[in-house]
């Protein structure tokens, strides 16, 4: 395992320049299929807004596979839904084809979903192994969750399945959620990281501070890709040079 680049920038914008250039450089390694594992909540947003504003017509979108490292069980058109970000803030301005976005079906039973998903990937990454992502994009909970594996459920990280239903600790929601063992196995990995609220759990991860190791975000450590965290200069505040 890799140390992990931590590259800060001083605000949002060069953070997602600076992303944006590394998912190209990335896409460019491969001649075939790109395939990427996108995370939810908010800060996507961002880096979706500047791929459309100025890199709509410069991506070879016809290459890029979009997945999800994790989906609240809802409808694809709820406020909740990862895909349903996605789509608003990304997909519906640039020209991906339809095949190329494989969705967990949020709509869906959470265990089917889960099932449905698990084949998705099985069918489409896996070489007989783990199914293999080339970049698992993340974003950190400040209380440590990372994808939908919260640390009350921390057991998921490790399970041997691809895919997990999770719960989420306050809500009660329900998740699906990659496991540990499709993160790790990915060619890269990339936190997304901004804002003074995530400081404290960064820097606790960051420097293996005791206890942090019961935070999921914690265990992201790919066996043989790379580990990068983006982070905006509030984000990293807490952390020493
Ligand atoms: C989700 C995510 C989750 C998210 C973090 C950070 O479905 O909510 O995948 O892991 O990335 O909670 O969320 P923000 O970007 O909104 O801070």
């Amino acid at each position: 395992m890799k140390d992990p680049k931590i590259l800060v920038f001083e605000d949002k914008q060069k953070l997602v320049k600076a992303f944006t250039n590394h998912f190209i450089n990335l896409m460019n390694l491969k001649k075939s299929n790109f395939n990427v594992a996108l995370s939810g909540g908010s800060t996507p947003k961002i880096w979706f807004e500047e791929l459309v504003k100025n890199h709509k017509d410069d991506i070879d979108w016809d290459r890029v596979h979009l997945y999800w490292g994790d989906e609240r069980c809802v409808p694809p058109d709820d406020e909740d839904s990862n895909y349903g970000m996605t789509k608003k803030y990304l997909l519906d301005h640039i020209n991906i084809p339809a095949e190329n976005i494989h969705r967990i079906l949020g709509e869906q039973n959470p265990e089917k979903a889960a099932d449905h998903y698990k084949v998705e990937l099985f069918q489409n990454l896996s070489q007989g192994s783990v199914p293999i992502f080339d970049l698992v994009i993340l974003g950190l909970g400040d209380d440590g969750h990372t994808a939908s594996i919260f640390p009350h459920q921390i057991e998921l990280w490790d399970s041997e399945k691809y895919c997990v239903v999770a719960t989420h600790p306050d809500s009660g929601k329900r998740r699906v959620s990659l496991t540990g063992r499709v993160i790790n196995g990915a060619r890269s990995v990339a936190f997304l990281v901004t804002g003074d609220k995530k400081a404290d759990i960064v820097m606790e991860i960051l420097h293996k501070k005791e206890g942090s190791a019961s935070y999921p975000a914690s265990r992201v450590s790919p066996e043989k890709g790379n580990l990068y965290w983006f982070l905006d200069k509030p984000a990293a505040s807490h952390i020493s040079e």
